[in-house]
């Protein structure tokens, strides 16, 4: 039974708040008042972002997500509480950081070339013929991830006015919520929802804020959203927290039932959990998710960066806001106030059986109970939306700027056609939600994806490219010198680590997934349908990036033989 935070819990805690609030003080502190670099205004008539602080906000955003108000305190409580830190903060330094850099260097360093993708980008590191196909994948998985992502986004707007609105109130029991969800995303039909149509509704207001943003383009459109959008995440997520910390023990009768609990059963260190390799990959797997890495869309962020505007500082200063909003935001609302009203033991089950019991399902229970719940619940749920829209622009925008880039066509025309294809393909996750479609997408895409993506990337930049010359070209403008250390890593260590991930999930999840062990026999044509349309995705933009660089190849001759 856990009680309150032991003093290896205090300890964790200090050092995890610490470490952040640390990181994050010195990076602001450094943006707002260290030496302005030189910004230089080069031609090749691509967006740029309007301001340093609406860059650092959107690519804030960007990594700023579901992933860490929903996941990550799940994850951590599964996975040894406070001990998961010690994993979780050696992939932030090791895995988490060098490929932020990274990804920000490859992606200035495109733009500056007008490309705003990895197919182009790749292509410049590598200069023979198979890495603008390799670099595919960074359109197709952040894609493939927003074709689910913008529907579960669309639940968190419904949830929020669901909670303004009270429809779920009157219902205090975890079963009832369950079903109250189940109606609303279509798996059942009860007597909460009878019809798709409210989800559907929902769906649409939140596609069309999506199109919307990135009609708009970047500065008038994704960096005003942040700039908007990212103080409110800001505001709400602190005034939850302060909620919470301040619920004490809710049931008297119930003492064991309180938030020190809650903080104890986040941050109490079990250390057994140290010597087991998948606690290693769970947390390194998190910050690959939580900081947007391995997809291509921090690249795409970057490429509309000056070409000597500081990378260093600003790629450190989006990282450590990151931690702030998952490590001390994320981390002290959900699972604390889930142990407060349902005890450890119940908790443990939510947060085992995913992240989505825990925000849909036991989380508007305890709306339900406690004074203003309607406000709170109104609250937590349009902060996730908030999260998740400023993260869905991110995955939608490396399509957008393919075919404005590469094929040179006009931002609303590019937006249009890809918002056609982007509803047609939520269509079936809508309609193949209860066969498990959305979770397959999510694995190939989501976890497994990103691994493969970045170890190609970080292959590339260290040994293809050569790390001297990354460095180099890292360093352009910089307002922080990176510790040479990190030379080192992402030479050889952060290579090695995702080597060793990317093995290991092959062989204990991939193969399992890959044929369908476990899984109903009756859902396996739809799971198999989901992969015939993430590798349909895949060909059609091999095709695209042929026919690009076939294009590109008559401009060059015609203006050879001019
Ligand atoms: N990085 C985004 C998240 O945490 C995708 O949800």
């Amino acid at each position: 039974m856990t009680q309150g935070l032991t003093t290896n819990g205090w300890f964790f805690l200090v050092f995890g708040w610490g470490f952040i609030l640390t990181l994050t003080i010195y990076c602001f502190s450094r943006v707002l008042f260290g030496k302005k670099p030189e910004v230089v205004v080069e031609a090749g008539g691509r967006e740029q972002w309007g301001s340093r602080i609406g860059l650092i906000l959107a690519v804030a955003g960007n990594a700023i997500g579901l992933g860490n108000f929903l996941r990550f305190p799940a994850k951590a409580a599964a996975n040894g509480g406070g001990a998961f830190m010690i994993p979780y903060f050696v992939a932030f330094i090791l895995l988490g950081i060098p490929m932020m850099w990274v990804e920000w260097t490859i992606g200035r360093m495109g733009g500056v070339k007008g490309h705003g993708t990895t197919p182009g980008m790749f292509h410049l590191m590598w200069k023979k013929a198979p890495s603008k196909y390799l670099g595919a994948l960074g359109i197709v998985i952040p894609f493939v991830i927003v074709i689910y992502y913008n529907f579960i986004e669309s639940w968190c707007l419904g949830y929020s006015w669901f909670s303004v609105t009270g429809k779920y109130f009157g219902h205090a029991n975890r079963d009832a919520m369950g079903k109250f969800l189940h109606g609303f995303q279509g798996v059942e039909s009860n007597e909460f929802f009878s019809s798709l149509a409210p989800v559907l509704i929902f769906w649409a207001i939140t596609i069309s804020l999506n199109f919307y943003f990135l009609y708009k383009g970047i500065s008038k459109g994704i960096e005003i959203l942040a700039k908007y959008g990212m103080p409110l995440l800001f505001i709400f997520g602190i005034i939850l927290v302060v909620r919470v910390l301040t619920l004490g023990t809710p049931d008297p009768s119930q003492p064991e039932m309180n938030v020190a609990n809650g903080m104890g059963f986040i941050w109490n260190p079990d250390f057994s959990r140290l010597g087991s390799a998948s606690v290693w990959l769970i947390a390194a797997g998190q910050i690959f998710f939580t900081l947007s890495l391995g997809q291509g869309i921090i690249n795409t962020y970057a490429s509309y960066v000056r070409e000597k505007q500081d990378i260093t500082l600003n790629g450190l200063t989006t990282s450590s806001t990151n931690e702030f909003a998952e490590v001390i935001l994320g981390g002290t609302i959900a699972i604390p106030v889930a142990v407060a009203f349902f005890g450890v033991a119940e908790t443990k089950i939510i947060a085992e059986g995913g992240a989505f019991n825990l925000g849909f399902q036991a989380l508007p229970v305890i709306f339900q109970k406690i004074p203003l719940g309607q406000i709170f619940g109104g609250m937590w749920f349009f902060l996730l939306f908030i999260a998740g829209i400023t993260s869905s622009v991110a995955m939608t925008q490396p399509a957008i700027a393919f075919l404005e880039d590469e094929f040179k066509w006009k931002r609303e025309k590019a937006v249009i056609v890809v918002f056609s294809v982007l509803v047609t393909l939520t269509a079936f996750v809508i309609a193949f939600f209860k066969f498990g479609f959305l979770d397959e997408l999510d694995f190939w895409a989501g976890t497994f994806g990103l691994v493969v993506f970045a170890t190609m990337e970080v292959i590339l930049f260290s040994w293809v490219f050569k790390m001297k010359k990354g460095w180099e070209e890292m360093h352009k403008g910089a307002d922080l010198k990176v510790p040479r250390i990190f030379k080192f890593i992402i030479t050889y260590v952060t290579p090695v680590y995702l080597l060793i991930m990317l093995g290991v999930w092959t062989y204990q999840d991939a193969v399992k997934e890959f044929l369908m062990t476990g899984k109903d026999p009756a859902h396996r044509p739809y799971l198999w349908g989901a992969r015939v349309m993430i590798v349909a995705l895949v060909l059609v933009m091999l095709l695209l990036i042929r026919k690009a660089w076939n294009k590109k190849k008559g401009h060059e001759a015609e203006a050879r033989e001019a």
